[in-house]
């Protein structure tokens, strides 16, 4: 349940769509904040210091805050190791052995899964080969996985070890589609080659939300493309969960996977999530990589020899999972469920759209926005090249950091920055802006 809704935050933005033609003031911005149903969930939050106030941070698509409950949850399971020791795992309110079960149902309500589809495991790049490892399956001409060309490098690292794995050279079976550098990809292109070599493909392996661009993918599209040459599709969506509304489980592709630490605010490695769709859950001839932690909790602790799959997704766990990384996704995921995604996701919207407008009003001449102009394919993140160049760029940047606006910076002259509903304003995006005049 959420204390907003798109009703609510479409009205807070009312007052600058009657003024469509007045550039923004800084009277409607902080009427904008004012008018936010979401406004006092930045209190939730801990925000870095600077001098004698703090950061105006618009760097949640990197690592996003901290909850002040994060270091309570994090507390205690200390408190409980303290008092339980080993009994920690099956004692307490919260046994460890059953913590992932609690994410489990926040966790798909965001991604758009059924329950038994999502499962809480390891790091990103871990959980992207050990997914691998079942789903890129070369044989014959079937050998190759798509990526786009300006995949994270650790996906390209991840799905080039993986082809040289199965024997194979990257040269050969590591196929790149678009322009690259943060050129915007249409899905079409993807099409265009799977419709013309798609026999030769095993995998496309896509980002939900581009992460340099901030271009969001039409899943199911694409995981229709791929399924009509007959390969799998799977995603990365390190920015798009709890960014961007998801439907995995409609949508269909046969697996994801996520990290916890940018909108979903777990903090720096926590543990991240995988998704792995209902139709490979009874499947008896998976590669999958196995460990004790895939049995369910009901034979794990018999020992057997033999493995017995957890039903789902859980079956892809291997090991014992770090309950101090866990707890602060816990914490996080709660805040998510009072502020409810579909009020998130209008704020969202509002927020981005007024930086993008404040850019276009104020900053047209120094910042080009690279991230896709429709509201619908991209989340809160803007990516923005600085017109005059790097050397420029860079100043740029170093002189936002100085006066405390924090977003990132990507060779060779973008700046990104995200507006997160939980914790940033719309002043935030003035602020911004303002910094970059001074
Ligand atoms: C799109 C994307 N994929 C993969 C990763 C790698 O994540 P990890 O270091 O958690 O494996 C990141 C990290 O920022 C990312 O942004």
């Amino acid at each position: 349940m959420g204390v907003g809704g798109d009703i609510i935050c479409q009205n807070a933005l009312q007052r600058p769509r009657q003024t469509m033609n007045m550039p923004l003031t800084l009277d409607d911005i902080r009427h904008l904040d004012t008018q936010d149903p979401l406004r006092e969930f930045r209190e939730q939050f801990l925000f870095p210091a600077h001098g004698e106030g703090h950061q105006t941070y618009l760097c949640g698509n990197s690592l996003g805050l901290q909850p002040r409950s994060a270091s309570q949850a994090v507390q205690r399971e200390m408190q409980a190791w303290a008092e339980r020791g080993v009994e920690g795992h099956f004692q307490g309110e919260r046994p460890w052995t059953r913590q992932h079960e609690t994410l489990r149902a926040p966790l798909a309500a965001l991604c758009g899964a059924d329950g038994a589809e999502v499962t809480t495991m390891n790091t990103l790049t871990v959980n992207l080969h050990l997914l691998m490892a079942a789903f890129y399956r070369p044989s014959g001409r079937r050998s190759q996985i798509v990526i786009e060309r300006q995949a994270f490098p650790s996906d390209r690292y991840a799905a080039a070890s993986q082809i040289r794995w199965h024997g194979l050279d990257p040269a050969d079976h590591l196929v790149e589609i678009g322009a690259g550098h943060t050129a915007l990809i249409d899905e079409s292109e993807l099409e265009n080659y799977l419709e013309t070599h798609g026999e030769q493909v095993a995998l496309v392996l896509w980002p939900g939300v581009q992460y340099a661009s901030g271009q969001a993918f039409d899943l199911a599209r694409i995981t229709r493309a791929a399924h009509a040459a007959g390969a799998m599709a799977g995603f990365d969506l390190a920015h798009a969960i709890g960014n961007i509304p998801l439907a995995l489980h409609e949508d269909g592709p046969d697996f994801a996977a996520w990290c916890t630490y940018k909108y979903l605010n777990a903090g720096p490695g926590a543990i991240a999530g995988a998704f792995v769709h209902q139709r490979h859950h009874d499947r008896s001839d998976l590669t999958r990589l196995e460990g004790w932690w895939g049995v369910g909790l009901d034979r794990r602790f018999l020992m057997e020899p033999a493995y017995q799959p957890a039903g789902g997704a859980d079956a892809w766990q291997l090991s014992t999972p770090p309950t101090l990384a866990v707890a602060p996704l816990e914490a996080s995921l709660d805040i998510f469920a009072q502020a409810g995604f579909n009020a998130l996701r209008s704020k969202s919207r509002a927020l981005t759209d007024t930086l993008e407008r404040l850019i276009h009003e104020q900053l047209d001449d120094v910042l080009e926005i690279l991230t896709p102009a429709n509201p619908d394919r991209r989340g809160c993140q803007l990516s923005l090249r600085v017109r005059a160049g790097r050397e420029a760029g860079r100043r740029l940047f170093d002189r936002l950091v100085a006066r405390g606006v924090i977003g990132d910076w990507r060779e060779p002259d973008i700046i990104r920055v995200a507006p997160v509903p939980l914790y940033n304003r719309f002043e935030d995006c003035w602020e911004l802006v303002r910094s970059c005049r001074v």
